[in-house]
């Protein structure tokens, strides 16, 4: 199987504390993975880290067996090498067009370097029937944004991920704060991610939401990887005591 990415003793201190301290794990294609932990165990950092948004102090990342210059990293170079993060608040502008905000810095343009609008709809109406499967009343690429459900706007964003054809996509707490309908829609574009042959990395502090999507967990605690855990050899039960008891592993 190819491995979209390998981490290698990534460690990060904030103040002298440290965050991350060895961070080793690897994820492969068409892989979706856990990372469970408490308030404060470095989740954020992590994929900050695998985003280009925090430096890493040493250590080794390579995507798609490409090594990283970890102290060059940065967002765009993170969406060059096919990694989307979709973040709790989505920072989708709300009051912006639907279209407007898929294409948002990376806008389809004609030979004359306009923005071309009218194509730019025509493929936000396919990401919005296709992967979103909506049919909403009325709604169509130039709704505002705001015109979405919670769990629609993670989609969106998922939806922009696939359409930009990200390899890996990073989702911090995606479900968090949505209603229960709207929790079902978001796992289900997570699922989605694999039949489009995307590997996923989906943070969460619910257990059942990963244990639903993911077939790998790590748990991590302090900034140190507890635990790997493949699906099949771990009850959801089980993974939840481990994760309460993290503290003694
Ligand atoms: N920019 C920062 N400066 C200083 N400390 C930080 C910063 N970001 C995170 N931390 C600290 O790092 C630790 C891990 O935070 P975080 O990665 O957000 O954890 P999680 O997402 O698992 O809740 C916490 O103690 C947090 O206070
Ligand atoms: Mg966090």
């Amino acid at each position: 199987m190819q491995k979209v990415l390998e981490l290698k003793n990534i460690t990060k201190s904030f103040n002298k504390m440290k965050v991350l301290n060895n961070i080793s794990f690897s994820l492969y294609s068409n892989e979706i993975i856990a990372i469970l932990g408490d308030n404060g165990a470095g989740k954020s950092t992590l994929i900050k880290t695998l985003s280009g948004l925090v430096h890493a102090d040493s250590g080794e990342m390579l995507v798609n067996s490409k090594k990283i210059d970890i102290k060059k990293y940065s967002i765009s170079q993170a969406r060059e090498n096919g990694i989307e993060t979709v973040y709790q608040d989505n920072s989708l502008g709300l009051e912006q067009e639907i279209h407007r905000n898929i294409f948002l810095g990376r806008e389809i343009t004609n030979i004359f370097g306009f923005i071309d609008i009218k194509k730019q709809k025509i493929e936000s109406m396919k990401l919005l029937k296709g992967f979103l499967g909506l049919k909403g009343l009325g709604l169509n690429s130039s709704s505002e944004v705001s015109s979405l459900s919670g769990g629609e706007r993670q989609g969106l964003v998922i939806a922009r991920a696939v359409y930009f054809d990200a390899k890996l996509v990073i989702l911090d707490e995606p479900t968090r704060s949505l209603a229960i309908k709207e929790v079902k829609k978001v796992l289900d574009f997570i699922k989605e991610l694999k039949n489009h042959n995307k590997s996923a990395i989906f943070i969460t502090h619910n257990i059942l939401h990963a244990y639903e999507v993911c077939s790998r967990f790590i748990l991590i605690d302090r900034g140190e990887i507890k635990a790997d855990i493949n699906k099949s050899d771990i009850s959801v039960q089980d993974l939840q005591n481990k994760l309460i008891n993290i503290e003694s592993l």
